[in-house]
């Protein structure tokens, strides 16, 4: 079967706030989300994309299609996870149970076209699949109930998940399922994947594929896009 992309955009933003959940903010004319499915078409072998929006969402533009190809609505749930869930049983039929399903964040608009080519090339061959992932940076420190800091954590193994995260479809079906009827929260795939024993790859990429959080990921995203335009 073909590749397809499942991008979870059933949230509040309550982060951000305003009435205007986040992936319809208007950025140079157009809603965030269109940001972001541009940069996931931006790959050609990119079939079609199913997005999952918050029950009776009236700020969905109702998008059939997107530079051509494909795309499908359906409801998303109460959490990132039961929305991707929701994705990927609205997948078409002719994406096969073995066959590798992207998941990335309508918040995540800066997606480079080489990171998605590299995820999508080196994620392919692993067995379990990959995501995108930045080094963590900072210096990280382990807070006592006090506030007081009772350690410096060594940060050399530790990386930010990102997104697009790949996986086969039925795997990750099974790994979300089984996440949910165990109660437990995962906050991204690879996480559930984990949980089955699953070692996903991690493929570095950029740490400008930013996700739209508050106001200031928000600005920093304009100036991106505007410099990009020259
Ligand atoms: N998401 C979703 N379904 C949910 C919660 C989140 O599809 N029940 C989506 C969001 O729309 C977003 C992505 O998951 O594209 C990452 O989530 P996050 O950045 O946390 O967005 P929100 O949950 O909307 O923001 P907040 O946590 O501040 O409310
Ligand atoms: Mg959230």
């Amino acid at each position: 079967g073909g590749l397809w992309a499942v991008v979870p955009a059933a949230g509040r933003g309550a982060r951000f706030g305003g009435a205007l959940p986040k992936q319809y903010l208007p950025v140079a004319g157009e809603p965030l989300l269109a940001h972001t499915l541009r940069a996931l078409f931006a790959h050609p072998g990119l079939e079609g994309v199913v997005v999952a929006i918050a029950p009776d969402d009236p700020h969905w533009p109702g998008w059939t299609a997107f530079e051509g190809r494909p795309v499908r609505a359906c409801s998303g749930g109460a959490t990132r996870a039961a929305s991707v869930l929701a994705g990927l049983a609205a997948l078409p039929a002719g994406v096969r149970a073995d066959d590798f399903v992207l998941v990335h964040d309508a918040a995540r608009p800066n997606l480079r076209p080489a990171d998605l080519a590299a995820l999508l090339e080196r994620g392919r061959e692993d067995p379990v699949g990959a995501i995108l992932a930045a080094p963590v940076r900072d210096t990280l420190k382990r807070a006592g109930d006090d506030g007081g800091i009772d350690g410096t954590e060594p940060r050399e193994r530790l990386w930010r998940a990102l997104t697009p995260q790949l996986f086969r479809r039925l795997q990750l079906e099974r790994a979300l399922a089984a996440a949910a009827a165990a109660g437990a929260e995962v906050t991204d795939e690879a996480m559930a994947m984990e949980r089955q024993g699953l070692r996903p790859l991690l493929v570095e990429g950029a740490e400008d594929n930013l996700k739209v959080t508050t106001a200031a990921d928000l600005a920093l995203f304009e100036f991106l896009l505007r410099r990009r335009a020259g």
